[in-house]
């Protein structure tokens, strides 16, 4: 029985809502000051305003006194690729010398590399290592995430990295949402034959995912000189009759489409978007995409940041995540994700903190259930240190986390 009363904390920030905010609607945290939440089974049941009576039998519920310190919603993270195996230090190193990220790839590095790794990794050692990162991940207060598979690119690999997320969403504390994306780099016995990889991945993946009801979600890397824009409709539109929902890697590298073939599929989200045009940020605003904006990834690449803010401005839906993967943002860390989203991408803090929490829910659909402090919702939250949310891109790179709470029972502190 999780049952929990936290107490007169000096900001309850609600980020309210059970749906994705897009434009303005993102700097309205809706924050009660020195407010009090209490879970009853796990669930949210009463969000309470200072000086309000507590209408539960204390005597029932654990008790948290959060007197100066700012209670949210714990983190949702909609982009990562947690589960790999190997790492590729030898390549952030020759980046740092100048060659390209995709420079690497063609010679067979990048999302090939890693698929050697993981092909040859067991079950075991997949769970094992991807069971650490989200250990870490809790501790900087993500509570829900979602994983990708995509570094098998063969039947085995990518049913045992789904395998292995289903595992640790019944193991772990953190929820994890599964995404299949068998389509994330042609493996070298099916390179010069891009389509007919599209064909095994639509004839042969996606029932057999869809039947065992190993992934919610579909994606595939739509990039220049990875899949076209024709192979990733081709790809999509087969996964959405296999009942997955649809995310896409778009217009990371170079402009593309992506963001456009995002709006005319009514994708739940396109991600990355460095190099979305303007009429593909207008077409996503209008048809309701989430744009998912992954700000390590562009630190980590040293390329330009997504136009955070005039997507923003243009009435999308913006949805911050991580993109923890072994290559191009080897990193979960949530206050740098902050920090830059606040720096370098022109977002407020109130916007950030919408962003990570019921915008990255609604990028892969679970605004309904977290996201937000509001009754009804899974009791899944943080506590901060300090007494605003406003410290969170403030405090730079540092966690401040203090406690974190899941369906009402309290995990880290
Ligand atoms: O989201 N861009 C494609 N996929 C990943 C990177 C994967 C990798 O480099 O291993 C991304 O950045
Ligand atoms: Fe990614």
């Amino acid at each position: 029985m999780n049952n929990l009363i936290i107490k007169n904390a000096a900001q309850v920030v609600t980020c309210s809502g059970f749906e994705g905010k897009s434009g303005a609607e993102m700097s309205n945290l809706n924050v009660i000051e020195k407010g009090t939440v209490i879970v009853t089974d796990g669930i949210i049941s009463h969000v309470l305003k200072e000086g309000e009576a507590i209408p539960v039998n204390s005597s029932d519920y654990k008790e948290i006194d959060a007197t100066g310190k700012a209670l949210l919603p714990g983190f949702v993270d909609p982009h990562t690729h947690f589960v790999f195996g190997g790492h590729r230090e030898e390549e952030f190193s020759w980046r740092m010398r100048g060659d390209s990220y995709m420079s690497i790839m063609e010679r067979g590095g990048g999302i090939v590399n890693t698929t050697k790794a993981t092909r040859a990794a067991s079950e075991e050692e997949l769970y094992i290592s991807a069971k650490k990162r989200l250990d870490d991940m809790l501790k900087l207060g993500i509570t829900t995430t979602e994983g990708k598979s995509g570094y098998g690119l063969d039947r085995e690999t990518e049913l045992k990295q789904l395998r292995v997320m289903r595992r640790l969403n019944q193991d772990h504390p953190i929820d994890i949402v599964s995404t299949f994306m068998g389509p994330h780099a042609t493996p070298a016995e099916w390179k010069g034959r891009e389509d007919e990889f599209i064909d095994f991945n639509i004839n042969e993946m996606l029932p057999l995912v869809a039947k065992e009801k190993l992934a919610e979600c579909a994606d595939i890397f739509c990039e220049e000189n990875v899949f076209t824009l024709e192979q990733s409709r081709r790809f999509l539109i087969a996964a959405r009759d296999h009942g997955l929902l649809l995310k896409i890697h778009a217009d990371e590298i170079v402009q593309f489409g992506g963001s456009e073939l995002a709006a005319e599929l009514k994708v739940l989200s396109a991600d990355h978007l460095l190099q979305a045009s303007d009429q593909g940020i207008k077409a996503m605003a209008i048809s309701g995409v989430v744009a998912t904006l992954l700000p390590l990834t562009a630190f980590s690449l040293r390329e330009e940041y997504a136009r955070g803010r005039e997507m923003i401005d243009a009435n999308c839906i913006v949805a911050l995540a991580t993109d923890l993967n072994p290559g191009s943002s080897f990193s979960a860390s949530v206050p740098l994700l902050f920090a830059l989203a606040c720096i370098y991408m022109n977002l407020s803090p109130e916007e950030a903190v919408t962003a990570y929490t019921i915008n990255s829910a609604a990028a892969i659909n679970r605004a309904d259930t977290v996201g937000s402090i509001d009754v009804g919702k899974q009791g899944d939250m943080i506590l901060l240190q300090y007494p605003s949310y406003k410290f969170l891109p403030y405090y730079v790179g540092m966690n401040c986390v203090e406690t974190v709470i899941k369906r009402g029972e309290i995990i880290k502190n």
